[in-house]
């Protein structure tokens, strides 16, 4: 089983569609964002406000060694900067989970934890700035992947269970 790696913009649910093809599949998940916070020990947002961001994108491009190096038959979610590292495509398959910037925005904000979600996202502070990193990012998005998956207004499993079928 090669990797599976799921790219996408922030809040678009990769963290939520790993965990549902862990549950309906043999795959271990792990996070890129959550890999760096425990090799750090401190939470996105602060290394973002302490280092910066290019501090940040640096360690990104250490897990996403590590991750090439280490790591087999596991679903990688990832954070939604990390596909610009260099070896990506050597990790896995790629996976873009795609969606309206709009339909983000809305799960988001529909979320029961809404705050925290964007409270949580440097990068999600500004809506116009966001909007205008989605757009110049999308087609980069469409370039890299392997796999497109729109996910506009799908349940979890059938989501899921799409990716399961379709890299097979
Ligand atoms: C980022 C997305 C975040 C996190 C960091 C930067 C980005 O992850 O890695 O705040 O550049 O889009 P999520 O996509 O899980 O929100």
């Amino acid at each position: 089983m090669k990797n599976i790696v799921l790219i996408g913009f922030m809040g678009v649910g990769k963290g939520s569609v790993a965990r549902e093809i862990a549950r309906l599949s043999d795959y271990m998940a792990v996070d890129t964002d959550d890999l760096i916070e425990s090799l750090t020990n401190k939470k996105i947002k602060k290394i973002f406000e302490e280092e910066g961001e290019k501090h940040f994108r640096k360690l990104e491009k250490d897990v996403a060694l590590w991750l090439e190096k280490s790591v087999k038959n596991t679903l990688v979610s990832t954070g939604g900067g990390f596909y610009k590292v260099e070896n990506l495509k050597k990790i896995g398959t790629i996976v873009l989970l795609d969606a309206p910037f709009e339909k983000i925005l809305k799960r988001i904000q529909n979320h029961p934890n809404a705050k925290k979600k964007l409270a949580k996202r440097p990068l999600l502070q500004d809506l116009e700035k966001a909007k205008a990193l989605y757009e110049s990012r999308r087609p980069e998005y469409l370039e890299v992947a392997d796999l497109v998956i729109d996910v506009t207004d799908k349940p979890l499993k059938k989501i899921a269970k799409e990716i399961l079928k379709k890299v097979k």
